[in-house]
C-alpha cells in the first residue's frame, strides 16, 4: 500500500483504541517510501454484550476493556510478529469518548511506553478517522471529510495533521444514533445501521414523507431530532404496525438521511472550492455510517455530479480499529509531536472548532 508520504524514516507503530465499544489494537509500519504496511489489526467488537440493552452501556463498556484489553494487544504483536522492541512509538486514544474506557487504553499505553522506554502519542479519535484514508490510499492535503459514526456527523477540511477546519456538525444525534433510534422504534435488531439498511432493502421509500432537516441551509450542519420525531409520529399514526410498514418507514428514513447527507455535502464541496480554488477536491468517508450502500450510492451520485473524487477507506479502517490510531501517531510521530506520560484522558475534544 502507498499513499502520500511525510515520513523521513520506517516507523512502527502500536495502535490502542478503547474509546466505545470496540476493543482494538494494531501495529502499523510507516516507511519513507510511502508504503505502508498493517501488521496487524485486531478488533474485538462488543455487540453481544451490549445487545440486551439495544445500546452501548458505559460500565459494561468499560468493564469488557479492562478485562480484553491486555490479550488483543498481545494478539496484535503476536500477529505481527515482532517483539517490544521494534516498537518505535506506542499510540492511545486520548479521547473523545466514554471517559471510563478512554481511560482504560490511555493507562495501557502509558504503561507500555513507561515499562519499555518508548515515547507515547495521545490520540484525538477523530483525528484517527481523519487520518485514516491515509493509510490505504494516496489521499494528499488538503481534502474534505465527511465523517459519520455512531458518536458523530461532521464535514471538516483537513489541511494537514492537526490542521482541521470543521465546516459543519450535528446540532443534536450523531447520525448513527439516528440509525440505532429509529432501529428501536421500528422493533429492529441491534445494531440498529445495518438492520435499517436491511429492511429499507425491501420498503417503499415513497409511501412515508419525511423530512430533510438542515436541506438548503447556508452552512453544513446537520441535524436530526426532527427526523427522528417525524418517524415516531409516523407509527403512531398506524394502527398495528407490520414488517412491510416497518420496511416503509425504514427506507423513507434512510432516503431521508441520503438527500440530507448529499445537501449538506454539497455545500462542504462549494465552500472547498471556494477555500481551495486551484485544487480538485476529493472526498473522503469515514465512520461505521460509511458501511451503508444507499449512502455510499448517494454520496457518489453527488460526486459525478460535481466532479470530486470520492474514497471510501476499506470498511475495516472505517469503523473503529487500532489501526486509524497507530496511523495517526506515525503521522505525529514525525513531525516531533510526542506526548508527555501524564497527558490526561478528555471525554470530549473536539478536532477542530467551527471558523467563527
Ligand atoms: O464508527 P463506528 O463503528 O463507531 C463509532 O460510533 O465510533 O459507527 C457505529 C455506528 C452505529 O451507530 C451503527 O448503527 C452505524 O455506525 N452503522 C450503520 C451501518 N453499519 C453501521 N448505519 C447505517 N447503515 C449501516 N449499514
Ligand atoms: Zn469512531
Amino acid at each position: 500500500m502507498t499513499a502520500t508520504s511525510s515520513i523521513a524514516q520506517r516507523y512502527t507503530l502500536l495502535g490502542i483504541e478503547t474509546s466505545c465499544d470496540e476493543t482494538a489494537a494494531s501495529v502499523v509500519r510507516g516507511h519513507p517510501d510511502g508504503t505502508r504496511e498493517i501488521l496487524s489489526n485486531v478488533v474485538l467488537s462488543q455487540l453481544d454484550a451490549h445487545r440486551p440493552y439495544g445500546g452501548v452501556v458505559p460500565e459494561i463498556a468499560a468493564r469488557a476493556h479492562v478485562e480484553q484489553l491486555d490479550g488483543i494487544i498481545a494478539a496484535a504483536m503476536a500477529e505481527a510478529a515482532l517483539d517490544w522492541s521494534a516498537l518505535d512509538a506506542v499510540a492511545a486514544t486520548a479521547g473523545p469518548g466514554l471517559i471510563a474506557g478512554v481511560m482504560v487504553g490511555l493507562v495501557t499505553g502509558k504503561a507500555i511506553a513507561a515499562a519499555r522506554n518508548l515515547p507515547l502519542l495521545a490520540i484525538n479519535h477523530l483525528e484517527g478517522h481523519a487520518l485514516s484514508p491515509r493509510l490505504s490510499a494516496e489521499v494528499a492535503f488538503p481534502y474534505l471529510l465527511l465523517l459519520v459514526s455512531g458518536g458523530h456527523c461532521q464535514l471538516l477540511i483537513v489541511r494537514g495533521v492537526g490542521a482541521y477546519e470543521r465546516l459543519g456538525t450535528t446540532l443534536d444525534d450523531a447520525i448513527g444514533e439516528a440509525f440505532d433510534k429509529t432501529a428501536k422504534m421500528l422493533d429492529l435488531p441491534y445494531p440498529g445501521g445495518p438492520s435499517v439498511e436491511a429492511a429499507a432493502r425491501t420498503g417503499n421509500a415513497g409511501r412515508f414523507d419525511l423530512p430533510r432537516p438542515m436541506v438548503g441551509r447556508d452552512n453544513c450542519d446537520f441535524s436530526f431530532s426532527g427526523l427522528k420525531t417525524a418517524v415516531l409520529h409516523t407509527l403512531g399514526r398506524l394502527e398495528t404496525v407490520t414488517d412491510q410498514d416497518a420496511a416503509d418507514i425504514a427506507a423513507a428514513f434512510q432516503a431521508a438521511v441520503c438527500d440530507v447527507l448529499a445537501d449538506r455535502t454539497a455545500k462542504a464541496i462549494a465552500l472547498f472550492r471556494a477555500a481551495h480554488e486551484d485544487i480538485s477536491p476529493q472526498l473522503v468517508i469515514a465512520g461505521g455510517v460509511a458501511a451503508n450502500r444507499a449512502i455510499a450510492r448517494a454520496l457518489s451520485e453527488l460526486c459525478a455530479e460535481t466532479g470530486v473524487a470520492l474514497t471510501v477507506p476499506p470498511l475495516k479502517l472505517c469503523t473503529d480499529n487500532g489501526a486509524m490510531i497507530a496511523w495517526a501517531g506515525i503521522e505525529r510521530f514525525a513531525l516531533g509531536l510526542t506526548d508527555p506520560l501524564d497527558v490526561a484522558p478528555r471525554a470530549r475534544w473536539p478536532l477542530a472548532q467551527s471558523p467563527n
